[in-house]
Formats: structure tokens, sequence, C-alpha cells
């Protein structure tokens, strides 16, 4: 575990959702959750409709979900509440910060994220989340044969995404080198792809295998 995990002061949110970061050092996520399960991890849950729907569908599995945006993480710890259920908890942070600090090496089993933010410009292109910084810190933390799933709607931004994670020797596009995936039937549909549906974008999803041997950042 990083040394340094400066999260968890979730005071908007339900504190049985929330993560105590003592505990986390302390106990890692088997004692957070109360139970060894392979981890799922989204980062930019939104709304969190994901997060809740995946948690559902794999009550064996324990899923963490990062996101800066206060609101939804409000809505998102109402909701669990409300529903009863218990395999998910809640990071506020930066997604590259938390995966440094709040996850050992080889410790996500399935990582996802969904329609991050497209910073169309190419002076705020530095900004995207998704780049080859975020490649060398995933083939990190996540096991080998753990999977990646991203979804865009943003042409540029999932060429980029493509021919960041083709290029990367410790990952191997499920699709086919040079592909995208354009359905997966057994997706949940996440609120701003819903929206984007809607409006007749091309939606384009990817994901990867991080390969069985090496790692390290
Ligand atoms: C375009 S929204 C997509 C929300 C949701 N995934 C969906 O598909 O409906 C992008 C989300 O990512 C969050 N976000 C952006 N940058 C982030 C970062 N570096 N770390 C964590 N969350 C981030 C934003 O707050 C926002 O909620």
């Amino acid at each position: 575990m990083g040394s340094r995990v400066r999260t968890g002061t979730l005071i908007e949110v339900d504190p049985r959702f929330g993560v105590d970061p003592d505990r986390l050092r302390a106990e890692g996520w088997t004692g957070v959750f109360g139970r060894p399960a392979p981890l799922e991890v989204e980062v930019g849950f939104g709304n969190g409709i994901s997060l809740i729907e995946m948690a559902r569908r794999r009550p064996e599995h324990n899923f963490v979900g990062v996101e800066l945006y206060g609101r939804g993480i409000e809505k998102l710890g109402k909701r669990l509440a409300h529903e009863g259920i218990g395999n998910v908890r809640i990071v506020k942070g930066e997604g590259m910060e938390v995966l440094a600090d709040c996850f050992p090496r080889g410790a996500i089993h399935t990582f996802h994220c969904n329609f991050p933010d497209p910073w169309p410009k190419v002076r705020h292109h530095k900004r995207r989340f998704v780049g080859p910084a975020l490649a060398v810190r995933l083939f990190d933390r996540v096991r080998p044969g753990g999977d990646l799933f991203f979804a865009t709607d943003f042409d540029c931004y999932a060429y980029q995404m493509r021919d960041t994670f083709d290029a990367h020797p410790g990952f191997v596009n499920r699709a086919g080198s040079g592909e995208f995936l354009y359905r997966m039937p057994d997706r949940i549909v996440t609120k701003y792809e819903a929206k984007f549906a809607a409006r007749g974008a091309t939606i384009r999803y990817l994901w990867y295998r991080r390969t069985e041997g090496g790692g390290g950042a």
C-alpha cells in the first residue's frame, strides 16, 4: 500500500460507504470490506449507475468507485443505503492519485472508466485521464490477466486510448489490434452513454487484458 493514503474524508457520504484511510492502510481492502474478494474499480463514475448495477450482478466481488464530483458521491451513497448494497465503497479523489495511493501492485481485478471528460481542445489534451501515464499505472496496479474497460463517444479520444494501450506491451486488445468494439451486449448503460446514444453518436468500447507476465511501473 502506498504510504500516502490521502483520501477518505467523505463527510457527505454515509460512513458505511466511505473509506477510512487508517483502516485501509492497516488492513487493506479486505479489512475495509470485511472480506477478501476480487476488486473492481471504476474511476469517474458520475451518478454511479454502473457501480450499482455491477455490484448487484456480481455480489461476490468488491467494488471501489473513485470520483471528484461531490454531488455524484452523495447520490451514490444514498442509493447504496436505500438499496442495501454492501459491496461498494467510494473514494473521493483524483483517479491517478487514488490509483497510486490506495491500491498495491496487482490489487485490481477489473478496471472501468466510462466516458472520461474528453478535453477536446488540443492544448488541453494533457489533462485527459486516459493516456500513457494511466497505462503505466494500470500495468502495475491491475493483476496479471485482469481486464480494463473504457468507453467514449469522442472519436479522437478513442483513437488515443487505443493507440496508447495497443502500444503498451503489457496489454492485449481483446477486439484485435487497432480495433474497437461497437457493441457490448451485457454492458450497463451509463447516464452519459444514454445521452450520447440518443443523439446518434458512435460509441466505441475498448477492452484490454493485462498480460500474465511482468509487473512494476
Ligand atoms: C463525462 S462524466 C461521465 C460520468 C459517467 N462515467 C457516465 O458515463 O455517465 C466524467 C466523470 O469523471 C469525473 N472525473 C473527471 N476527471 C476525473 C479524475 N481525474 N478522477 C476522478 N474522476 C474524474 C467527473 O467528475 C465526471 O463525473
